[in-house]
């Protein structure tokens, strides 16, 4: 595949988290599932299928880098500038490799006043994670070694056991800070 024109484009999407993902490379498995995906859109409606080939490619490979982007572009007939709109509209696709595990932590309304902030400021603290340069649009910190990542969520649809967070697909209610060094003990 060539170099991406993007590369010029956007800072580095390398990070301490990239030793623990897979480098970009379609696999048959990957093709087979974007047919699939493009096969359920009209032939003349098929960029549709856009966030589905993005999401393969991101569960796959932890983020969507130029590559990704080049390919979901060429798979749907889209200048890549059209997949890249779409990919820096929405934070939860991801534009820089996270750490092996990703933790989500939600902070709307009951995670927030049940403590996520907190849990938010304990998993750092305890990571070596450094949330100084978090923004809208880059909104991961990773830790030096690469093994954690965090970002805050919006409600994850468990209000009632906040406050709550995601590790990878992994679903963890009633986390108190104090239980954050357990969380990442499991993990390790
Ligand atoms: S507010 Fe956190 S799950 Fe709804």
């Amino acid at each position: 595949m060539p170099q991406s024109i993007l590369n010029d484009q956007v800072a580095s999407h390398q990070t301490d988290g990239t030793q623990h993902h897979s480098p970009f490379e379609i696999t048959e498995k990957i093709e087979q599932e974007a047919e699939l995906r493009i096969g359920q859109y009209p032939e003349d409606q098929k960029r549709s299928a856009v966030l589905p080939l993005l999401h393969i490619v991101q569960s796959e490979f932890g983020f969507i880098s130029p590559e990704a982007i080049e390919w979901v572009a060429t798979k749907l007939d889209l200048e890549p500038i059209k997949v890249e709109e779409v990919v820096t509209f929405y934070p939860g696709l991801r534009q820089h490799a996270p750490g092996k595990y990703h933790i989500r932590i939600c902070r709307t309304l009951s995670c927030a006043m049940g403590g996520s902030y907190e849990l938010m400021d304990k998993i750092c603290e305890l990571a070596g994670i450094d949330r100084s340069q978090t923004s809208h649009h880059n909104p991961i910190a990773i830790s030096p070694c690469g093994t954690w990542s965090v970002e805050f969520a919006e409600c994850l649809a468990s209000c009632g056991t906040a406050p709550v967070c995601l590790v990878n697909n992994d679903f963890h209610e009633d986390l108190p800070a104090a239980k954050a060094a357990e969380l990442l003990k499991d993990y390790k």
